[in-house]
């Protein structure tokens, strides 16, 4: 491993990708690994630092996830959060029970003791009242257990509790091992990320390399010794994604790079010029740009189509025979770039999830192309260190914090057949839609927002006459993963000029409604 890195042991926790994110706040590289990695793996990797994350099960159930006792005797420091601090009581010896109280949420922690892992939080200054008097020190960090470390095991000491939890943090510094009761990950622990600074900068000791420069310096240097003189084919789709990889890979190979964009007739508003300018011969990147405009023969495909998931089908497939078919003219080449990154990479501790639609990303054609080798630079990377190096690349920002949009592009926003005359319904819909919240500021406070065209029409009166038109779902949500989601509450006034704009200005809509399910029941997506 070329930077010190903290793994984080995955036993089921909502919070794992989060945990990876806040070590890496910390300028520090960590890497997100199932419990049920080996031990010899584990030791081979050379990590400075573990911590075993929370999860859903009782350490006490026979079948729940645990880890050799070796894991604690590697002479390397081990963190251990909510079920991840119960394993380790368990492992070491200690009664861990069904807790007589549960505590949900944010909860008042009294810091017994400021020497080790707490040693900055909860300092007196943080705790002085109004008139200037110390409180006792206390500091709120988020619970969420049913089950308690009822005592400590032996050569641990309490470093703080709660009125309802003896241990709501210990340690063994001698061992090395440490333990919270509490998540200091998530937003509402106030000073949790000063515990993960305390852990892994102090206990750990990393001097905290991991850096977006030195980052595309390695990647570039790397990226140059293993293509050497050979050529790369990238498919750009105009994400964040594929346009960080592509910039990357031009900074390090130039001309050798070239870059395949397929307009598949489905993406937003002048998406696929912007994307042209950008790239293209005029743009300011030094690679070689194809742009094919297959819009009709998606339209030609998916003419007649109406369900959901034969739609996703149908334009996967014939994206990856659009991308071949430009290959095949190219001929081949050596390797093929992916902008696959860190979260696309992690298998949960617990296994896969059901899969409630099948994803299609531009990008993921191996079996088509004749080529030797994948490139993923960004494998990584958390999105949103891949907008810092998009940044730090000089990628401008209208594509850098573009909002995440599915490979299957408006197709799936479209409910039912797709048309080129729906395709511009819902294209304008949009751009006026993105407009008015960028206008107003709201951009920046939701993840996701969107126009959709709905499947219905209903009667309406414009200038006398009687309109039978379609209508238009206005979506927008916050989201932290986008696992779930809620419906943002958008200004109403906002919602009504929209509206007003989009029925005056499109032509065949003659209503807007505006969603406000969240996910779950809705996803986020229509179809
Ligand atoms: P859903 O609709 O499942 O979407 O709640 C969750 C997030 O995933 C995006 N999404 C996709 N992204 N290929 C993608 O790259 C896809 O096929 C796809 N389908 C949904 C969606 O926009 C949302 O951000």
């Amino acid at each position: 491993m070329t930077h010190e890195s903290i793994l984080v042991l995955d036993f089921g926790g909502q919070y794992n990708q989060l945990i990876a994110r806040r070590v890496r706040e910390q300028n520090v590289y960590a890497e997100v690994l199932s419990y049920t990695t080996p031990l010899s793996e584990i030791k081979e990797k050379g990590y400075k630092g573990i911590i075993f994350t929370g999860g859903p099960n009782s350490v006490y159930d026979p079948a729940s996830p645990s880890y050799e006792t070796g894991i604690l005797e590697l002479g390397i420091p081990v963190l251990g959060i909510c079920y991840g601090a119960q394993l380790m009581a368990h492992l070491c010896g200690a009664p861990v029970k069904t807790a007589p109280v549960s505590e949900y949420g944010k909860t008042e922690i009294l810091v017994d003791d400021h020497e080790g892992l707490l040693q900055y939080v909860a300092l007196p200054e943080y705790g002085r009242d109004v008139t200037g008097c110390d409180l006792p020190e206390h500091t709120v960090m988020w619970m969420s257990h049913t089950d308690y470390i009822a005592a400590p095991p032996e050569g641990f000491r309490i470093t703080a509790h709660t009125a309802d939890c003896p241990v709501a943090a210990m340690e063994n510094p001698d061992a090395g091992l440490y333990a919270v009761q509490f998540h200091p990950e998530v937003m509402h622990s106030k000073e949790g990320s000063k515990i993960i600074r305390s852990f892994v900068r102090d206990i750990c000791g990393c001097t905290g390399d991991w850096q977006m420069d030195s980052f595309i310096e390695t990647t570039v240097a790397q990226v140059r010794e293993k293509v050497g003189n050979g050529r790369v084919l990238c498919a750009l789709s105009g994400g964040v994604d594929s346009s960080v990889a592509a910039v990357l890979l031009s900074k390090a190979v130039g001309k050798q790079l070239t870059c395949v964009f397929v307009d598949h007739g489905l993406l937003r508003k002048n998406e696929g010029d912007e994307v042209e300018q950008v790239f293209g011969p005029d743009g300011s990147y030094d690679l070689n740009f194809i742009r094919v405009n297959a819009q009709q023969r998606f339209y030609d495909k998916l003419a007649g189509v109406e369900e959901p998931e034969q739609k996703r089908h149908i334009i996967g497939e014939e994206f990856i025979r659009v991308f071949e078919e430009e290959a095949k003219k190219i001929g081949a080449v050596d390797f093929l770039v992916q902008g696959t990154i860190y979260p696309d990479v992690i298998e949960s501790g617990l296994g896969k999830a059901d899969v409630i639609k099948s994803h299609h990303n531009v990008g993921g054609l191996p079996d088509y192309v004749d080529f030797k080798e994948i490139i993923e630079p960004l494998r990584l990377l958390f999105k949103d260190e891949v907008r810092q190096v998009g940044l730090k690349l000089g990628i401008p920002d209208y594509l850098v914090f573009r909002q995440p949009f599915p490979g299957p592009g408006l197709g799936i926003r479209i409910i039912g057949e797709i048309t080129p005359e729906k395709v511009k319904m819902v294209q304008d819909a949009d751009a006026i839609y993105r407009e008015e919240v960028a206008k107003s500021g709201y951009d920046k406070r939701i993840n996701q927002y969107f126009a959709a065209l709905t499947n219905m029409r209903s009667v309406g009166v414009m200038g006398d006459h009687r309109t039978y038109d379609y209508a238009i779902a206005l979506r927008a949500v916050t989201t932290d993963d986008f696992m779930t989601a809620e419906s943002a509450k958008l200004p109403w006034d906002l919602l009504e000029k929209v509206t007003s704009r989009i029925v005056n200005e499109v032509e065949h809509v003659n209503r807007v409604v505006y969603d406000l399910t969240g996910k779950p029941p809705g996803t986020i997506e229509f179809e």
